[in-house]
This record gives structure tokens, sequence and C-alpha cells, in this order.
């Protein structure tokens, strides 16, 4: 079955067509970031103003790419819940017109759950059931996959998110937006022992807290500029940010591979855009291994907000029926 996916829930245009759940034919995604980038943060009127210009085109081309007939299309799955209202209504809407044009079903999918997805969607060798976390911008959490319609929470941030708390510091130390790849990019030449950032901890084992870490480095900001006397050096900024990104990625892993202990789960898929951070493959990868767990990264789009992740979700979602407050059948 070819599966249209729509994604609209935050900064991204993105369209795909997906084989049976698996194959992805075509993934189509252009970003409004460019236009948020001198405001520090997404502007939600600047992302769907966009987002309604792009995703008839967007649309278009990922059919095109695919080398199918709109006809061919049996499902459309469409981003419904979390993000950007504004956002989000211009994908649900136009996916609801386009599935009741093709006389099709139109499945709205979670956002986060679809994430989980790309994992699977990417790797044939990953087999259900398995640990996902998944670290955006919005989001941190930890779930138990047993099957797609049966996704446990484990556990989440009970402040900011990670990919927040990066854009967040990022901002603070003066690196631009999105903050995530410009502290990579600044840890990658700075001293990750410098200082010492530590997330706060939780009632919870599985939950997490990434507020009261960037407080941390704002204060050190603080006090080592004499309140913005005088401007961080080249060197101090590139050891802040490798300090916080040791901290803030390794509490990621510790609790990972923690739940999987707990749940006996020995695969564990990391999704959303702080997946897309090396560092942090490169530390899960070394824990995971010597803990017998297997651990799965999407390719970098596929880490980030994509069509080809809602139209794999859904299809599954689908295949399994009418799941109550999900399906949302058009006609
Ligand atoms: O999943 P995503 O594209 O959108 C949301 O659903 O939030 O994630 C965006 C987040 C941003 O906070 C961004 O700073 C972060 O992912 N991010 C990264 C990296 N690339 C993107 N964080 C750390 N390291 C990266 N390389
Ligand atoms: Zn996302």
């Amino acid at each position: 079955m070819f599966v249209l996916g729509i994604e609209t829930s935050c900064d991204e245009t993105s369209a795909s067509i997906v084989a049976d759940g698996r194959k992805v034919l075509s993934n189509v995604t252009v970003s409004s970031v460019r236009q948020h980038r001198k405001y520090g943060g997404v502007i939600p009127e600047i992302a769907f103003r966009m987002q309604l210009e792009t995703i008839a085109q967007v649309t278009e081309a990922a059919i095109e790419e695919a080398g199918i007939r709109k006809p061919q299309i049996g499902l459309v799955c469409v981003t419904q819940t979390p993000g950007l209202l504004g956002s989000l209504l211009v994908g649900v809407s136009f996916a609801q017109a386009l599935g009741q044009s093709l006389e099709v079903p139109v499945l709205g999918v979670n956002h986060i759950l679809s994430h989980i997805y790309a994992g699977y969607l990417q790797d044939r060798a990953l087999r259900l059931p398995f640990a996902g976390l998944i670290v955006s911008g919005g989001h941190t959490s930890l779930y138990a996959v047993k099957d797609f319609d049966r996704i446990e929470l484990l556990g989440s941030t009970q402040d900011d998110a990670c990919g927040e708390s990066f854009d967040k510091v990022a901002k603070i130390i003066g690196l631009g937006y999105p903050g995530g790849p410009e502290v990579e990019k600044a840890a990658r030449q700075g001293d990750r022992r410098a200082y010492r950032f530590s997330c706060s901890n939780t009632a919870r084992p599985f939950d997490f807290s990434y507020s009261g870490i960037k407080t941390a480095v704002l204060y050190h900001v603080r006090k080592a500029t004499r309140n913005g006397a005088r401007k961080l050096s080249r060197k101090e900024v590139c050891d802040i940010a490798a300090s916080f990104q040791e901290n803030a990625l390794e509490v990621l892993v510790a609790k990972s591979v923690a739940a999987c202990r707990a749940t006996r789960l020995r695969s564990l898929v990391v999704g959303g855009g702080v997946a897309a951070n090396n560092r942090l493959r490169e530390m899960a990868q070394e824990r995971c291994q010597e803990e017998g767990i297997k651990v799965y990264f999407p390719s970098k789009p596929l880490c980030m907000d994509n069509a080809a992740m809602v139209a794999g979700f859904g299809y599954q979602l689908f295949k399994k029926g009418a799941t109550a407050g999900i399906l949302k059948a058009v006609s």
C-alpha cells in the first residue's frame, strides 16, 4: 500500500510516500528555519504562513519523486498532535481535503510516537519490542514499545526538553539558533571536563529535568562576564558548550540503559532532533555495547521532523484497525 504522510507540526513542511510502512519512496521537506533565526526561536505565524504557501507543492513533489500517481495512494496520514496549532491546522486541513478527493481514509497520528518509528523505518534488523528515547526541542521521553498500538510511557521531562536546553544554552553563550548543532560544533573544540554542570535529579527514575543545568550555565556566564561587562572568549564558549553537552547527553544515555534493564528490553531506538548529535551517538553506542543492548539511530534527515515517519507509523496503526481517538475517517 502506498501511504502519503504529511508533517507540519513546527517549522517544517514535509510530505512523503512510503510503501507498506517500510520503504521510503520519497521524503520532501522544506523548512522556514532561516526566517526564524533572527528572532532566536520559532515564530508560529511565520511558520504556518510558509506551510500554507508550500504544502501543495511539497506534496506534489513527493508524489512525483516516488514515481506514483495520486489515485495509487491508499491512505493519507497526517501529524495531528502535538505541535503549533496553526501549523497543525494547515497539515490536517490539507490532508483531509486530499483524502476526501481521493476517497481514501485519513489518519491523524501523534508526532512524538512517529519519531520512534523513524528507527524502525530505517533498520530492517530491528524487531519489536524495543525501548524508545525521543529527544527533541519539545519533548524528552522514554517509552517501552511493545507494539505500535501498545506504547507505554516510562518517563518524560518535568520541565525543559533536552533540545530546548541546547537552544537556551546556545543563546546564553552567544551562539545561533537552532542551538543544538551550534553547541555540538563549539563542543568539538572544547574541554568537556572544564566545568561541572549537572542535570537535577528527578523523583522517578526515568523522568528528566533540564531546567537546572541551563540555569547553572546562566549563573556561570553571569559570573564569568561580570553580568555582561566582558565577553566570553572563544575558548570559554567551547568549554562551556562541551561541559554542558557532556552531562546533558550522559543523563539521556544512563536513563535509557537503566530503562532497558528494568524492562528487559535489548534494543533501543533514539529519535528526535537531538538524536542527530554525534557525541550522543558515540556515547550511546559505547554504553549500549557494554550492556549488550543494540542501539538504533535513524539517519539525520529521519531524526528531524519528516513525513516518512508519519506515513510509516500511520500505516502500522491502520493495519491494526480503527484505534479509537487516533483513526479519523473522513467519510
Ligand atoms: O525533532 P525536532 O526537529 O523538532 C521538534 O519536534 O522539536 O528537534 C529540534 C531540536 C532543537 O531543539 C534542536 O536544537 C535540536 O533538536 N537539535 C540538536 C542537534 N540538532 C538538532 N541538539 C543537539 N545536537 C544536535 N546536533
Ligand atoms: Zn519532532
